[in-house]
């Protein structure tokens, strides 16, 4: 049996390896060897690393695993996400009943139909972009900086009501939140410049309310300014920078597995399963979710005491070849709606089914618009995200 007392395995996060898409060798390593085990965090703290499919599904479903980062024991990935916790909470670091509370005043604006209404919409923002990128006979673009990153930026503004004139700002805060190195005062005043854009933002929508998500909060009438304001800054933050990286590493992962790409071109009605696939093999949250146990548990025959942190490797659980045989393969044709790129349970992502659609619209839109895409730089010169909280790549010349 596992104890506390073990010595920790590495330091998180491990060194990437050679494949820029799969999860570092030793998070695999220590799946094979010892699934659930101890590493170091970047403060010297310890906390436990969780590595299989079912121990992560079991933990994310245990509401004894808490997601509040003000109780003790809670394990910080970095100075900014310690920072972050001592800003005005979010609820996706709280637990039920208040978490419940918060989540539902926003279930209605992700539910499926309501999502399904914008392809229009979210199509046309992808066609114009395409449009921009290939004017003038051009033939080159940042993949990046044209389309993955303006796609979920302005449909995440036109659903809260936020200008999009401001994506520089919001863009560069959300840049230093998520940079793993960034120093606390930085993330701090980041963060308080966000907040404080939203506070004022939401300000004016007591005078002049529109159709977009801020206005309904306010309309409610049960949040004050402060709260809609931290709860804008989750959606905008959440809304963009994922999709935006998902998007740009699924082009480039399928230009490196041309069979696949091959396989999509010729069956445009397989982009929906696709899409899981990426999600599953490419898991952009590879710096794996964060809970403290809130009372003494046990997961698969190890101890867990209270006030220990885990962290949850969705990485390596959606390559655990239990759940997942051949999982370190790009496989499109098969099942992977099992995989937990979204999480598990109560915290599972409240904006999937938004994230979905952007994704099988944007993937759909630059296979069938840029038939001839290939890369303009060679792969070992594409900068990948090893020093952000969330994976992808910086920037991604291509060519067509
Ligand atoms: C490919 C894109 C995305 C990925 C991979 C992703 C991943 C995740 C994951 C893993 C969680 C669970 C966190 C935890 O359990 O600690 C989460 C939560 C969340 N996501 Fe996403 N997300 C994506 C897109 C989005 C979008 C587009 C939005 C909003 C518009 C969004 C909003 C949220 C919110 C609000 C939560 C907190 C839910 C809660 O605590 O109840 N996400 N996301």
């Amino acid at each position: 049996m596992a104890t506390a007392a073990q010595t920790p395995r590495f330091t998180h996060p491990a060194d990437r390896g050679t494949c820029p898409f799969a999860p570092p060798p030793a998070y695999e390593q220590a799946q094979r060897e010892e699934p659930i085990s101890r590493i170091s965090l970047w403060d010297g703290s310890t906390t436990w690393l969780l590595t299989r499919h079912q121990d992560i599904k079991a933990v994310l479903a245990d509401p004894r695993f808490s997601s509040d980062a003000t109780h003790p024991g809670f394990p910080f990935l970095s100075a900014g996400a310690r920072q972050l916790a001592a800003g005005q909470p979010t609820f996706i670091r709280m637990d039920d009943p208040e978490h419940a509370r918060l989540r539902r005043m926003l279930t209605g604006e992700f539910m499926i139909k309501k999502v399904e209404a914008l392809r229009p919409e979210i199509q046309r923002i992808a066609d114009e972009l395409i449009d921009k990128m290939t004017a003038d006979g051009r033939t080159h673009a940042d993949l990046v900086r044209d389309f993955a990153l303006p796609l979920p930026s302005l449909v995440i503004c036109l659903l809260l009501g936020v200008p999009y004139q401001d994506h520089d700002f919001f863009q560069e805060c959300s840049r230093v939140l998520l940079r793993r190195e960034s120093p606390a005062d930085e993330v701090a005043a980041a963060q308080a410049r966000l907040v404080d854009y939203l506070i004022r933002l939401t300000e004016t929508k007591r005078t002049h309310p529109d159709d977009g998500i801020l206005s309904r909060l306010v309309e409610r009438g049960e949040l004050n300014t402060e709260e809609i304001g931290a709860m804008g800054r989750l959606l905008l933050v959440a809304g963009h920078e994922t999709t935006a990286n998902m998007t740009a590493l699924s082009v480039l992962a399928l230009l490196r597995n041309p069979d696949q790409l091959d396989h999509l071109r010729r069956h445009p009605e397989a982009v929906p399963g696709a899409v899981e696939e990426l999600l599953r093999y490419l898991t952009i949250i590879q710096s794996g979710l964060t809970r403290v146990a809130t009372e003494d548990l046990d997961v698969a025959g190890t101890t867990i005491r209270a006030g220990e942190g885990v962290i949850c490797m969705v990485s390596t659980a959606n390559r655990d070849e239990s759940e997942f045989p051949g999982g370190d393969a790009l496989d499109l044709t098969r099942d992977a709606r099992r995989h937990l790129a979204f999480g598990f349970g109560v915290h599972q992502c409240l904006g999937q089914p938004l994230a979905r659609l952007e994704l099988q619209i944007a993937l759909d839109t630059v296979l069938r618009r840029l038939p001839e895409l290939r890369l303009a730089v060679p792969f070992e010169e594409i900068p990948f995200r090893g020093d952000m909280l969330i994976y992808g790549v910086h920037e991604l010349p291509l060519a067509w």
